[in-house]
């Protein structure tokens, strides 16, 4: 058997067992979707935003790509966050790295990874630059590259806080708090680094005055 044909054959077990478990398992999520929390991840398949929470469809609403960007005119981030902001009313954004980023490591080569990539791991080496100071000060390599993994999350929630669907929902329903995690591929743990409380101020020339 192929391996996409091994999937289809999951999908119809996994299925079978929910509804021995739960026979209005699927009846009840196909009705509404209320999911708390938007977690903006990485893209690696080591990272599955559900399975490491423990959650089950319908608690989480999910956007991912590489390296767990957010980029100001990235069209599809930004329709994720605002139908989750705007339309699912969630009340927390979680940015989740992961130490071990194929996306971070690659931005801290000088490597042509040719247009496309080169521009998107663009963003992880103005990040690397912001941050030159305490970065070039850590001599082990696999450290730096970590502490650059908590960094690149750090900068993703502020590049959450500067966009006005962030601004406007924390001044009219003081809400989303906004959460920087990273997960261990060693140990399985999320390690929360930053976080954002509703209404907090950033720097000034971010901050929209007439909402
Ligand atoms: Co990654």
């Amino acid at each position: 058997m192929k391996r996409f044909e091994k999937l289809l054959q999951e999908n119809k077990k996994w299925s079978a067992d929910q509804i021995a478990k739960d026979p209005e398992y699927f009846k009840r999520l196909a009705q509404l979707q209320t999911p708390e929390v938007l977690w903006i991840g990485c893209s690696d398949s080591r990272v599955p935003a559900n399975q490491i929470t423990n959650t089950e469809p319908g608690e989480i609403f999910v956007h991912r790509n590489i390296a767990n960007l957010v980029i100001n005119n990235d069209v599809n981030l930004l329709s994720v966050l605002d139908f989750a902001v705007n339309h699912l009313h969630v009340k927390h954004v979680i940015v989740c790295g992961h130490y071990g980023c194929g996306g971070v490591k690659a931005a801290i080569t000088n490597h042509d990874f040719k247009a496309v990539l080169n521009m998107w791991l663009r963003s992880i080496k103005d990040v690397y630059r912001i941050h030159r100071t305490e970065l070039d000060g850590i001599a082990d390599p696999e450290k730096k590259e970590n502490r650059l993994v908590e960094l690149n999350v750090q900068e993703q929630v502020f590049n959450l806080a500067k966009t006005s669907i962030i601004q406007r929902a924390w001044q009219n329903n003081q809400r989303p708090h906004l959460h920087g995690w990273v997960y261990g591929l060693k140990d399985g743990l999320l390690k929360p680094v930053y976080e954002m409380k509703p209404g907090t101020h950033i720097d000034p020339l971010y901050e929209y005055d007439d909402l």
